[in-house]
């Protein structure tokens, strides 16, 4: 295929070669942003008086039959290009001749893919914060009806205090909110167009980048043409945003596959969201869960490619950014397909409540609530502290629990002891008492629940 650039070759590309330069089969991904680019663009040329008005429009209306043939199939890619933005102008030119060649002025492709990659962006990561919204929801929604059911709280992974099943996992919606704001975050940081940046200069023509800008819904222009075609920031950026959410999904996902094992038990996921094994017939595995753990991994190596592909770059652009697109897009389908299986999955489990109890009153996990309780009744924590890690050694050699130890044992311990002690110490008592602000209590739950919901 003839190249736009011919004029200076004596000699045809290297197929190999050719292959081997050629982005069209990933950034035609970015068809639909690099004709509205090249509509705004094309707009402004002509209300400068930089081509004339009905070139403008046979341009635009051009664009548009372009842009709706590749929507429904009767235009597709393989008539191969360089990249996107020479295979819309080829086609462009193909459909109007020269009138095509005009659009190109006072534009690069170097401002152009820096403008289609911000513009595809945008869309992609508002699609995110939509499924991290579902996710909240479904996270929400079992937290609302788990309000009261009592699991042990973990700290490295022992049984630490009685917590409520909605506070574990709204600590997680908790972080899917912050995912939210770090990407509406950056959206904001990017929201400028570097259209008009050119090559890296600027041009000799007397454009209105400013117009451009907005007709794309940017809130203004990049302000140095050289950084306008070099920044990737916002890829960098937007990629450790995606790489800290699937390191919340990893971290959920953990939790989903041990709760699943026999030897928690404490919630079933639906079948549709589990697999069985092929030789052992008992299985139920959770390798949604698994998987999204296991994907976690390409989502930061592709930041970690994007940061090392620009480490060595001299201003202002060179070929290396290609190599920006394959990475970015592979983690928004990764983070899109993850969070998608995520939300229904969280959505239908089943929680095991009866088995969440039972792990629960194993053990010693009201242990701070009977130290609690001799402070309240005057003794120093540190003191309450000792005379209840005695207790505890005391209950493990004689095969007792905080709740079943009669009152005149207790009372060996200590004479602050009375009645009143078991129902201090009773699971449900635990848990309902903790009415610090961020707490497992009841107003705490309820408070989470309506603040996470403002998202959805
Ligand atoms: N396909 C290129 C990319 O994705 C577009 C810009 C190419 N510019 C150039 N002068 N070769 O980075």
């Amino acid at each position: 295929m003839a190249k736009m650039w011919e004029g200076r070759f004596t000699k045809e590309l290297d197929k190999q070669a050719d292959d081997f330069n050629s982005s069209l089969h990933f950034d035609c991904k970015m068809y639909k942003q690099d004709i509205k680019g090249s509509m705004a663009h094309a707009t402004m040329l002509s209300a400068q008086k930089i081509i004339s008005e009905s070139d403008a429009d046979i341009i635009i209306s051009t664009l548009q039959s372009i842009l709706d043939d590749i929507d429904s199939g009767a235009l597709d890619f393989s008539a191969g290009g360089e990249d996107i933005h020479m295979f819309v102008e080829a086609e462009l030119t193909k459909r109007i001749g020269d009138t095509g060649k005009r659009l190109h002025t006072a534009r690069s492709r170097n401002d152009q893919v820096a403008l289609d990659i911000r513009l595809y962006l945008r869309d992609e990561t508002n699609e995110i914060i939509t499924l991290l919204k579902d996710l909240i929801g479904a996270i929400a929604e079992q937290a609302e009806q788990h309000q009261s059911t009592i699991m042990p709280g973990y700290t490295h992974l022992q049984r630490a205090q009685p917590i409520a099943f909605a506070h574990q996992i709204l600590a997680y919606a908790m972080m899917f909110t912050r995912d939210i704001t770090r990407l509406s975050d950056a959206l904001k940081h990017m929201n400028y167009s570097p259209l008009g940046s050119c090559a890296l200069a600027g041009t000799t023509f007397d454009t209105n980048r400013e117009m451009v800008a907005e007709a794309l819904d940017f809130d203004g222009i990049t302000l140095n043409s050289i950084d306008g075609v070099s920044d990737r920031d916002f890829c960098i950026e937007l990629m450790a945003a995606y790489s800290t959410i699937m390191m919340h999904l990893s971290r959920f996902s953990e939790e989903i596959i041990l709760w699943s094992s026999w030897e928690f038990k404490f919630i079933e996921l639906d079948d549709s969201y589990t697999t069985g094994s092929s030789i052992m017939p008992q299985k139920k595995n959770s390798d949604m869960a698994e998987l999204v753990r296991g994907k976690t991994g390409r989502v930061y190596g592709n930041l970690m490619a994007t940061l090392t592909m620009l480490k060595g770059l001299p201003l202002a652009y060179n070929k290396d950014m290609q190599e920006d697109k394959e990475a970015i897009f592979d983690s928004i389908e990764t983070v899109k397909k993850c969070l998608s299986i995520f939300a229904p999955m969280i959505a239908t489990m089943r929680v095991l409540k009866e088995n969440m109890y039972k792990a629960a009153q194993e053990g010693f996990i009201n242990a701070t609530d009977l130290a609690d309780y001799l402070v309240r009744k005057g003794l120093p924590f540190r003191s309450a502290y000792k005379i209840v890690g005695q207790i505890v050694g005391y209950c493990i050699e004689n095969g007792l629990v905080l709740d079943n130890m009669p009152l005149p044992k207790y009372k060996e311990f200590s004479e602050l002891f009375d009645n009143d002690l078991y129902n201090e110490i009773s699971l449900e008592t635990c848990v309902e008492k903790r009415i610090s602000a961020g707490g497992t209590g009841k107003a705490s739950i309820e408070t989470q629940i309506e603040y996470v919901k403002s998202f959805c």
